[in-house]
């Protein structure tokens, strides 16, 4: 195979050969956490389809490891590495800018690409498989979402044949990480802190305590699961910033916990999707993750929920995906089509909401909210305080019956010029 011509497509190498295509010659291209956990893989359990031959990185030489194979080639060359002879590409170095133009040059030259990268897939996932179809060339990213959950390759092939119309999840594991902690009792600063020295959460926490990263996982899912191609920007994320240790009291009072749940579904043929900080019921098996888990449950039209957890971040079980789809790929994996659509994201849950307010306390206050509710046609399901607080920073709660996410919306904006209040209610969804 020359440079010039670039590589055959894998079909054609498995059919020239009429077995198993030889071993895949596979680029990484981004050597941190998760690319040198795949060459580690590559290299321990050395599977015959699969050789390791060339790795890419900015500042290479303080990348390269001695257990790597004396013939990989290190590199700091992007160029060239596209321009050689491997057949897989295997994007881990993450974002939209540099590493969108590495995988259109890659699949433009009939190449395959891997990837992890959640972002790049989001905004431009369909187009690059597109184009990986007019090259006959192959893009698979099944560890994108749920890093080592194949929550993926499970959408793709064991519930193809279901309609799925509901999705809840459990998508950032640095989220999980920090409400499951601050749900034995650990404050949202320390824990922040001790996600940063761990590793789980990057110095600027945004994308993930904002629920951008999540966001942008929730989409993908969508495309798959509800087949509808939505932009990840229509998802407005609520961050779990405004979460404190007296709402994790009230939620185990109202029998829940607080999770940062990512959830979508179709209601009356609308797409309705949001990710936030939400009241999860105890004895959902959401309520169970802990640390840096995730979960996925699937609600099917035909087969009800299916339930995918386990490890979703970490250099290994991600590297687990990674190697999976690689795998995939030297077994001639087919192009998984799956029909999707465009889809505005203008559908509303219609849910109970808790609603925490810290008021100077004085006389008519709970006649103000249920008259801002009563506006709007809410139901009050209850109202909750606990002793022991001071009547100048007063801590209570309102829980109401399910109703459309406008109409709290309204009813929070007139809640909000109560001149009582502290700081603004915090209003999470319930998930029942
Ligand atoms: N870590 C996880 O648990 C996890 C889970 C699921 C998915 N993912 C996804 O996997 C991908 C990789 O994540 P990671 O955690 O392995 O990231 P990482 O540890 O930051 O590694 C990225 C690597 O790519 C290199 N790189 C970045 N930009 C580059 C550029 N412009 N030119 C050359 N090299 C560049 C970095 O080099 P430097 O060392 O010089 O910065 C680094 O070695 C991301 O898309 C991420 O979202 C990660």
């Amino acid at each position: 195979m020359s440079e010039a011509t670039g590589s055959l497509p894998l079909e054609s190498r498995g059919k020239e050969e009429g077995r198993l295509a030889c071993p895949l010659r596979i680029a990484i291209f981004g050597f941190g956490t998760v690319g040198s956990s795949v060459a580690k893989i590559l290299v321990e359990s050395h599977p015959p389809e699969l050789e390791l031959t060339h790795v890419f990185n900015r500042g290479v030489e303080r990348k390269r490891v001695s257990w790597a194979p004396a013939g990989v080639v290190w590199s700091e060359d992007a160029d060239a590495v596209l321009n050689s002879d491997v057949d897989v590409i295997v994007e881990l170095a993450g974002g939209l800018d540099p590493a969108a133009s590495w995988v259109r040059r890659a699949l433009e030259t009939g190449k395959s690409v891997v990837t992890a990268n959640k972002k790049l897939i989001a905004y431009q996932g369909v187009e690059l498989e597109r184009l990986a179809a007019a090259k006959d060339g192959h893009l698979k990213y099944g560890a994108a979402v749920a890093g080592g959950i194949p929550v993926i390759p499970g959408l793709e092939q064991g519930l193809a044949g279901d309609r799925i119309a509901r999705i809840e999840g459990i998508l950032n594991g640095t989220c999980n990480f920090i409400l499951s902690n601050m749900d034995e009792g650990a404050e949202y600063s320390d824990v922040l802190k001790q996600a940063q020295a761990k590793g789980y959460a990057e110095a600027d926490p945004t994308e993930d305590v904002g629920g951008f990263d999540a966001r942008a996982k929730l989409a993908i899912l969508m495309r798959l699961a509800m087949r509808v191609i939505v932009d990840p920007e229509e998802i407005v994320p609520q961050p779990i910033t405004g979460v404190t240790a007296v709402d994790f009291s009230y939620a185990h009072d109202l029998g829940c916990t607080i999770r940062q749940i990512a959830r979508a579904e179709r209601t009356n043929g609308e797409v309705a999707a949001t990710v936030g900080p939400m009241l999860v019921d105890l004895k959902s098996p959401l309520a169970w993750s802990r640390g840096t888990e995730n979960m996925v449950i699937l609600n099917g039209r035909y087969g009800g929920d299916v339930v995918f957890s386990g490890h979703g971040a970490g250099g290994h079980p991600t590297a687990v995906a990674v190697v999976s789809d690689l795998l995939a790929l030297a077994h001639g994996s087919r192009r998984v089509e799956i029909p999707s659509a465009p889809a505005r994201v203008g559908g509303e849950f219609e849910v109970p909401h808790y609603i925490r307010f810290l008021v100077r306390d004085r006389p008519g206050i709970v006649a103000e909210i249920t008259g801002a509710l009563a506006a709007e046609r809410i139901n009050i399901r209850a109202i909750v305080q606990k002793s022991g607080y001071p009547a100048d920073a007063l801590p209570f709660v309102v829980t109401v019956e399910p109703c459309r996410s406008s109409a709290m919306e309204r009813a929070l904006a007139r809640m909000r010029s109560m001149e009582c209040l502290i700081v603004n209610p915090l209003e999470l969804q319930m998930l029942e």
